[in-house]
């Protein structure tokens, strides 16, 4: 199988290859944190190209109308990598890195606190894991910890290579393309950004920092219909 790969297209979807499995997934809350929530799962071939306009009328794939919609889907983000563009904060036995690249999942509000606060206070084993769970469960990949107890060691879940439709009901809207597992993604002028292991794509089409998702479907109220 080829490698999985995400190539962006001019006004026009992500191609899909390398046979990426793609599914929902529901961002609940549950008591004091988030967690995510099996959805369906649809039936995909090694190739397939996904809506990033959000006027598909056979979401969550393109059907062209992109053009109808006169999609303008120009690339805004930076292709600096993630070290270079994050600001960091030190804690006690962690260190965070936070590039700002919010899709607003929430993920890193844990425990009546937030990851910044968590780090601040890591100093047992319980504020440390909660801390380390707020960064690495984020979709967006804008949060990052190094453990100064382990060598100063990346703090990164093993995600194997997979697409999941973000969907945020509490927000009554659809959230980003969630790409887990170091997928490449190249942009549509054949230069491809830094291979990370998580980040998320908008597919609203309304991001101001395209290719990835700045939240805005929550203030476009955007919902891929799938679910009515
Ligand atoms: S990108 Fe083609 S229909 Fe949305």
């Amino acid at each position: 199988m080829a490698q999985a790969k995400i190539e962006i297209t001019n006004d026009g979807p992500y191609l899909v290859s390398g046979g990426l499995p793609l599914s929902q997934e529901q961002m609940v809350t549950v008591g004091d944190h988030r967690e995510m929530r099996p959805g369906r799962t649809f039936e995909v071939e090694d190739s397939y190209a996904l809506c990033r306009c959000g006027h598909s009328k056979n979401m969550p794939f393109c059907d062209g109308s992109h053009l109808s919609a006169d999609f303008e889907g120009a690339e805004t983000a930076s292709h600096q990598p993630f070290a270079e563009r994050a600001e960091h904060f030190e804690g006690p036995t962690l260190s965070l890195e936070d590039d700002e690249r919010c899709a607003f999942a929430r993920f890193c509000h844990r425990a009546g606190s937030e990851v910044w606060s968590l780090t601040e206070r890591a100093q047992d084993a319980e504020t440390r894991e909660e801390a380390m769970k707020a960064a690495y469960e984020c979709p967006a990949g804008r949060l990052q910890h190094h453990d100064k107890e382990n060598g100063d060691k990346l703090v990164e879940p093993e995600l194997s290579p997979r697409i999941d439709l973000l969907e945020d009901p509490e927000k009554s809207c659809s959230g980003p393309i969630y790409v887990q597992g170091g997928v490449e993604l190249v942009g549509a002028d054949g230069e491809a950004y830094e291979q990370r292991n998580r980040y998320a794509l908008c597919r609203c089409g309304h991001s101001d920092n395209k290719p990835f998702c700045d939240a805005m479907h929550v203030s476009v109220g955007y919902s891929d219909q799938l679910d009515q």
